[in-house]
């Protein structure tokens, strides 16, 4: 191979696609051909041919705005190329000037380089931002609002004073849980990659989940029944901490959710060989939020099944994303700040496990996470 087939060989095997751009003069537009276009330029701009008219290339004014920018002011210029259709992609172009080549034709060298990713990232964090400081927002007002009564027309006001520092108390304990649960959240997510070491009993755990819960449900009126767990012990391999999260988690929906009254069952069941062993009974519509990768495990399924509103189709995807909660459960007694179902997810994804949900609207909710059982032990593999 010659050293010039092995500078074509580079060019054209660069992952970043490249255009090299030659114009004449300026006020002649269709005069700007393209002279070399790798494979991954030709790709993107859908060109069959190495060269060719620049216009039957790109058409985006800016793109070719900047083109003329480095062709004959000889200056870099940069400008953003969006693809369309069903998966769009943001690409940063930059154009550098080649100078004048013999024949006095301007040269230009065009590079796209992909951002759709970082975009998307980046998005994802103003959002989060967004999301975060607003939830704190609206009770740090609050408490303002109550300190400035206190000190003005309130401060010699016995009855009020109980009234209003009972409520203060309360969004200050809405700001600490917001708090602790991204806390919680941004070190679940840090662990993620590392497995979880340890085995629980999940009979034992589930049961001092469901006693733990059982106040929140007397308030509410609502019956917390464990269907009868098989005698014994069902072993999954977890942190303790963090399998407690989940199941509180589902059991506070459950509860929060439920018509007052009404009952929540919860059921275990173990020596799954897959997820869809355990399909819920119900035929409800039903979605995967978290599952492991494919592996010969043996999984343990917790189902906490409830009575309440139910969540439209549209909404289950959503339901694991930070601070979604569903339209029109946003305010009022089912107060909460959406993140719980984020946090499941999480320490499910750690655990290797899944997390399916089952519901349509009027019909309640079931919510089936799955875990790897402590058989045998990590690493060891089995003889075939
Ligand atoms: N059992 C359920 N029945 C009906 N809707 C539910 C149920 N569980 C969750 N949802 C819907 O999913 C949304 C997200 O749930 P998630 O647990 O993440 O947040 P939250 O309960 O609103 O707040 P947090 O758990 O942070 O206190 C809820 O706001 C609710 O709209
Ligand atoms: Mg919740």
């Amino acid at each position: 191979m010659s050293a010039s087939q092995l500078y074509a060989a580079v060019v054209n095997a660069l992952p970043d696609p490249i255009l090299v751009v030659v114009g004449f003069d300026r006020d002649d537009l269709t005069g700007r051909r393209y002279i070399l276009a790798n494979a991954a330029a030709r790709e993107l701009l859908r060109i069959t041919a190495e060269e060719g008219m620049l216009l039957s290339a790109v058409r985006d004014p800016d793109v070719l705005a900047a083109v003329d920018k480095a062709l004959f002011d000889e200056l870099d210029a940069e400008s953003i190329y969006e693809t369309t259709g069903a998966q769009s992609r943001s690409l940063r172009v930059r154009v550098r000037s080649l100078g004048i080549g013999q024949d006095g034709a301007h040269l230009a060298l065009v590079t796209f380089h992909d951002e759709t990713e970082v975009r998307r990232v980046e998005r994802t964090r103003v959002d989060f931002l967004a999301n975060a400081s607003h939830e704190l927002r609206t009770p740090l007002a609050s408490l303002s609002g109550f300190i400035e009564t206190l000190r003005g027309h309130a401060r010699n006001d016995v009855a009020a004073r109980d009234k209003f520092l009972g409520i203060m108390q309360t969004q200050a304990d809405r700001m600490a849980r917001l708090i602790a649960d991204l806390t919680s959240l941004s070190r679940i997510e840090l662990d993620e990659h590392v497995p979880p070491r340890g085995t629980v009993d999940l009979v034992l755990l589930v049961g001092e989940a469901v006693e733990a819960a059982a106040p929140l449900a007397a308030q509410r009126g609502v019956k917390l029944e464990c269907r009868p767990f098989a005698p014994g012990t069902v072993h999954v391999r977890g942190e303790r901490d963090q399998i407690i999260q989940v199941v509180q988690n589902l059991l506070d929906n459950a509860i929060k959710y439920s018509p007052d009254g009404a009952g929540v069952r919860i059921e275990l069941q173990s020596g799954l060989s897959e997820l869809a062993a355990a399909a819920s009974p119900e035929n409800l519509p039903r979605l995967s939020l978290a599952a492991p990768d494919p592996s010969p495990e043996t999984y343990a399924a917790l189902r906490v099944i409830d009575l309440g509103p139910g969540i439209a189709r549209q909404n289950l995807p959503r339901l694991s994303e930070r601070f979604y909660r569903v339209d029109g459960q946003k305010s009022g007694a089912r107060s909460g700040t959406g993140l719980g179902l984020a946090i499941v997810k999480h320490i499910m994804n750690r655990h290797r496990g899944g997390l399916v949900v089952a519901s349509a609207e009027g019909e309640g909710s079931t919510f089936t996470v799955y875990f790897p059982m402590a058989g045998a032990p990590e690493g060891v593999v089995k003889a075939s």
